[in-house]
């Protein structure tokens, strides 16, 4: 038996999807900056799927910039508003469970000059809102803070930080990547100046992305060419990744959202029953309904990971990106694990396609992967 359960990672291509993006690579692949039919043809793909996009998040169809990932949506809004408000400040405030997308740029930031406000969080990985209010200085013009965590699904409380940074006049990023189309998303409600989506995390192409950019918004695009996207960002549109993109927006739906919170709460339930295990992040609605951490102590994530990928199930230690480094998780740590209990966390991320048959082959195999480390560990207190 195969188990996928590295959607945090990344998600299969729909079908669907699929099927609606061959036409773009080969009978109507043209450019859309092209005057004729060609050309003509493609725009009116983009612009269709940039209305998909935008009604998704209660947004108009001109604040929609498609971008080639995730990562560069949160780079050009970060250095975006950055360099086009540096007249009015040079701070920024974060929080410390971001996505490296967002926390390495902050960093390549404060070397040009930038000060960094980097938020603690609570050990469920909530920010605090006096915190925050507390840290908003004249010379701030951005807060950036995630709306769901991918390694902890924590959920943060997006409206009243939207809320906070209105009054206080100060920009307000989030990066929606992991909760694009499993938390409702309502940018007038939120009071959110801009969000980065993902396209591969909702089981659309990969390298396409989104950057939501409220009217009126002060930002400076930071790759030149061509006056593509609104003049926001150069380079020939990836039609057929964007149509996918859409796509993929389209046919996520509440349906999934119960499925995926139904096999989630499974899989805690039983896995919280393995003696000296804990869950990771908070629980119910404030946590992302696909996502399960839980740290088995005694034991090294990683071993039990290459054990279960043995078995045919894909799990994660972390987050995809910094699973391949030994330092622990930063998201763990900032919610106060210890290394030795950090090490030995395990990320499942579930898909609209796992079956609870699924679920329990996992919660067969696991106990014993848990217990077969733990004889071996010399960290075990027998
Ligand atoms: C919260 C978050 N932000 C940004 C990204 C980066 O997205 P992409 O892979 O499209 O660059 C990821 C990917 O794991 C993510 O989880």
């Amino acid at each position: 038996m195969k188990v996928y359960l590295d959607h945090g990672a990344t998600t299969p291509v729909d079908k669907e999807v699929v099927k609606a993006m061959l036409p773009y690579f080969t009978k109507d692949f043209g450019n859309a900056s092209s005057l004729h039919q060609f050309g003509q043809k493609a725009k009116e793909a983009l612009e269709n799927s940039r209305e998909i996009i935008a009604k998704k998040l209660n947004a108009e169809p001109k604040e929609i910039v498609f971008t080639g990932s995730g990562s560069e949506s949160d780079n050009l809004a970060i250095k975006g508003i950055a360099y086009a408000n540096k007249d009015k400040g040079n701070h920024i405030i974060t929080s410390k469970i971001e996505h490296p997308a967002i926390l390495e740029t902050c960093k390549a930031l404060e070397k040009e000059g930038f000060g960094v406000t980097y938020l603690d969080v609570d050990e469920e990985g909530f920010i605090s809102l006096e915190e925050l209010k507390k840290s908003i200085t004249n010379k701030t013009i951005l807060v950036s803070i995630m709306h769901a965590n991918n390694e902890i699904g924590t959920i943060e409380p997006i409206e009243e930080i939207g809320k906070i940074c209105k009054e206080k006049k100060v920009y307000f990023h989030t990066d929606a990547v992991q909760s694009f189309t499993k938390v409702p998303i309502d940018v007038k409600k939120m009071n959110v100046d801009l969000i980065s989506l993902s396209s591969h995390k909702i089981h659309g192409p990969k390298g396409v992305g989104a950057l939501f950019i409220k009217n009126g918004t002060k930002i400076q695009k930071i790759i030149y060419g061509g006056h593509h996207e609104n003049d926001k960002r150069a380079g020939t549109e990836n039609i057929p990744g964007i149509v996918g993109f859409a796509k993929a927006a389209e046919l996520a739906n509440e349906e999934y959202i119960s499925h995926m919170t139904k096999l989630r709460d499974a899989l805690i339930k039983e896995l919280e029953k393995i003696p000296n295990s804990q869950l990771n992040g908070p629980r119910g609605n404030k946590r992302l309904c696909n996502n399960a951490n839980l740290s088995f102590h005694f034991i090294e994530g990683e071993s039990a990971l290459l054990r279960l990928d043995m078995k045919g199930i894909a799990v994660s230690t972390g987050s995809a990106c910094s699973s391949q480094s030994l330092t622990p998780s930063h998201v763990l740590t900032a919610i106060g694990l210890k290394p030795e209990i950090a090490h030995g966390s395990l990320r499942f991320t579930l898909g609209r396609e796992n079956t609870e048959k699924e679920i329990d082959y996992v919660l067969k195999v696991l106990p014993k992967v848990v217990e077969e480390l733990r004889e071996i560990s010399p960290l075990t207190k027998r």
